[in-house]
């Protein structure tokens, strides 16, 4: 007797129909997302995507999370909470991540599935992540870091998407932007920057992940000037903040920006020659400065320096005002202060220099005002 006509899609011991082919090859096609963090950032980041993937069939919906795991004051799990209430009750109360966000604290389980991974922690944490990452990754998963700082080497500072390309081998783009992630969180119109190296049909993948209606993302070709404006941008919002905390006023910390800026833009350029002047008209670049100095939590912390006059640090300050989440403006002063140190070139950057020296008490903050600069202006008439 022949046997009963089958139900297209459906598979007799292992053969599949035209109709299941498709399915397979559509399901490996698929990406799926792997976001390393949690804080802040990292769970504003899981909301986007986790929109966008469901809705794009070129992506798994399911977005993994990996969780640093910490206990919660009542004796509970972070990563229990998360998966429970698809809250981050710490870092993000009150917003929901959206139910495809699954919280995991193993790390290697996080990302062996992930074509896509999204790094975005503190930037002092991403070496001994790596570390632990390496070989434990398909060989052509694409990356792209959030996260705004940079490692001071023996041998020269190195990005933060270059330390992850180096140390893992594979393609790393950034993103940036004036994107302080509590309005995000609340869907309030931002724009960023995506900043790729050649290859523009990984950056515009990374644009379908993470653009929304209230999110508007742009791709440019300027890794390094996407990703030295983020990382740079929190040294002069420590500089706003120590106006702030002077009670200086408006006029004041727009000079302050607009210092900032210069340096900002001299420093990258000194650094990398390939960095466009344009960059820093986008979101990365001049938005994020402002947002940063106006709001954010490296000129909050900063402000309340200057008014404790330098007598409270930043350390029990940023435990004190941060709730566990990390200050980024100080570490990056000092190791822009190293930088400019080993070159030569601390006249050239007369403010990033005083802002570390302050946060150090080697200065007072009132002398964020108060230097000369007649060869930064020189070298930035020249950039
Ligand atoms: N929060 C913002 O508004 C914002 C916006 C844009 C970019 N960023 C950048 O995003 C990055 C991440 O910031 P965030 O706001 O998500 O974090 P956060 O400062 O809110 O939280 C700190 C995170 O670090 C984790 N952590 C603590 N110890 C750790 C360890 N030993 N190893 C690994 N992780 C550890 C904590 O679990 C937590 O997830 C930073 O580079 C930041 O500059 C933040």
């Amino acid at each position: 007797m022949a046997p009963a006509p089958e139900a297209p899609g459906i598979s007799h011991e292992g053969e599949t129909t035209p109709h299941n082919n498709f399915s397979n090859v559509e399901a490996t096609n698929k990406s799926r997302v792997t976001i390393i963090g949690s804080g802040n950032w990292g769970s504003v980041a899981a909301k986007l995507i986790a929109s966008n993937t469901l809705k794009l069939s070129s992506f798994h919906d399911e977005v993994r999370m990996w969780v640093y795991e910490e206990t919660l004051p009542d004796g509970e799990k972070l990563t229990d909470v998360i998966n429970k209430t698809n809250e981050n009750a710490k870092y993000l109360l009150g917003i929901k991540l959206g139910k495809n966000v699954v919280a995991d604290p193993d790390l290697e389980n996080a990302v062996k599935e992930a074509n896509m991974v999204v790094f975005v922690t503190p930037h002092q944490f991403v070496e001994g992540i790596c570390k632990r990452l390496t070989g434990k990754m398909k060989s052509d998963v694409k990356a792209i870091s959030l996260i705004k700082g940079m490692e001071v080497k023996p041998e020269g500072p190195c990005m933060i998407s270059r330390l992850i390309s180096q140390q893992l081998g594979i393609n790393c783009c950034v993103l940036m932007g004036a994107n302080i992630a509590n309005e995000i969180a609340m869907e309030k119109f931002s724009e960023a920057t995506i900043g790729y190296r050649e290859n523009r049909a990984i950056a515009e993948k990374w644009v379908q992940l993470f653009n929304t209606p209230y999110f508007i993302v742009t791709a440019v070709q300027d890794v390094e000037g996407v990703e030295l404006c983020g990382t740079l941008k929190n040294v002069v919002a420590i500089a706003a903040g120590y106006v702030d905390g002077l009670g200086m006023g408006n006029n004041t910390k727009a000079a302050i920006m607009r210092l900032g800026l210069r340096e900002m833009k001299a420093f990258s350029k000194l650094l990398f020659s390939s960095v466009e002047d344009s960059t820093f008209f986008e979101s990365c670049g001049v938005a994020d400065l402002i947002t940063t100095c106006l709001g954010g939590r490296n000129r909050k912390v900063a402000e309340a320096f200057a008014k404790n006059r330098g007598k409270r640090s930043f350390d029990e300050l940023e435990a004190e005002m941060l709730q566990g989440q990390k200050l980024q403006g100080v570490s990056t002063a000092r190791e822009v202060y190293e930088v400019l140190n080993h070159r030569g070139w601390l006249e050239l950057f007369p403010l990033f220099a005083t802002v570390h020296e302050i946060s150090i008490g080697r200065l007072p903050p009132s002398a964020i005002v108060n230097y000369n600069e007649p060869k930064a202006v020189l070298i930035s008439s020249k950039l």
